[in-house]
């Protein structure tokens, strides 16, 4: 089986704090995996590590049997938590997708290039978006702006940082529609964080339970426990006790 990832004793520091520590995992290429834990768990930290942006104080990473450094950059799909973009810089949502095939924003953009941001938009159902200017976009239409963004040049692995974040319900499970439908074309791997555990029982193959430590990694029934999520989050949620326990629905 072909490996995406594969993490051996990777520990993050920050100073004296400790954001990862002595994490383990292999993921197979082709899984589609929920990063779940609670905020300040090193999630958004563990995809800087796959990024190559932040180098591990111990341990080792692979992508596809490669040093992060060494993956050409149109492997990898980035969609980051925080849009750092200011959004009153007067540019097109189509500027935006390009940006994802260069290392820098695009004065002018080649046919080619347009071909492949129209194509990534559509894949994402945001056609009608390519001409507006960014400040016009709402939350859930940057978002999906970004996704087209990390697909343009049709990465191997696609590594979404909270891609949900002010989707409504609809656009949501449109989402994980297009990001199953990507992954069974191209045999790409996904590592989505998420906090909607119900999104990762249900869309996942693999659910990652992280709280600084791999607290639980394999298939949603099996990682998704009570267990695992009180380790990770000091109690099992509401929501979860409903979700995962229908019986308990009348009682
Ligand atoms: N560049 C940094 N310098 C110092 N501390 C950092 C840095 N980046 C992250 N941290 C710290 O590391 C911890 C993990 O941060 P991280 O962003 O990975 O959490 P997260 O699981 O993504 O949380 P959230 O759900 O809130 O997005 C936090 O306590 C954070 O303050
Ligand atoms: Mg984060």
């Amino acid at each position: 089986m072909d490996e995406a990832i594969r993490l051996e004793g990777v520990s993050v520091r920050f100073g004296g704090y400790r954001a990862l520590e002595t994490v383990s995992l292999v993921v197979p290429a082709g899984a589609f995996v929920a990063v779940i834990g609670p905020n300040g768990a090193g999630k958004s930290t563990l995809l800087q590590v796959l990024l190559g942006l932040i180098r591990p104080s111990r341990g080792r990473v692979w992508l596809f049997g490669r040093p992060p450094e060494q993956v050409p950059p149109e492997w990898i799909g980035y969609v980051p938590q925080f849009k750092t973009l200011d959004r009153s810089f007067p540019a097109l949502a189509i500027e935006l997708v390009v940006s994802g095939m260069r290392r820098r924003w695009p004065g002018r953009i080649l046919a080619r290039e347009r071909e492949s941001a129209l194509a990534a938009l559509a894949r994402v159902r945001g056609e009608g978006l390519a001409e507006k200017p960014l400040a016009r976009l709402s939350g859930g239409e940057l978002q999906r702006v970004y996704l087209a963004r990390a697909l343009v040049r049709r990465p191997r692995l696609l590594l979404l940082d909270e891609p949900a974040t002010g989707m409504d319900v609809l656009g949501e499970a449109d989402m994980y529609r297009l990001l199953e439908a990507y992954r069974d074309e191209t045999g790409a791997t996904i590592l989505m964080i998420t906090h909607d555990w119900e999104a990762a029982y249900h869309h996942a193959t693999r659910v990652l339970v992280l709280n600084r430590r791999v607290i639980g990694f394999g298939p949603p029934e099996r990682a998704l426990t009570d267990e695992c999520l009180r380790r990770a989050f000091g109690h099992v949620g509401h929501e979860h006790a409903l979700a995962f326990h229908p019986e308990r629905r009348d009682g």
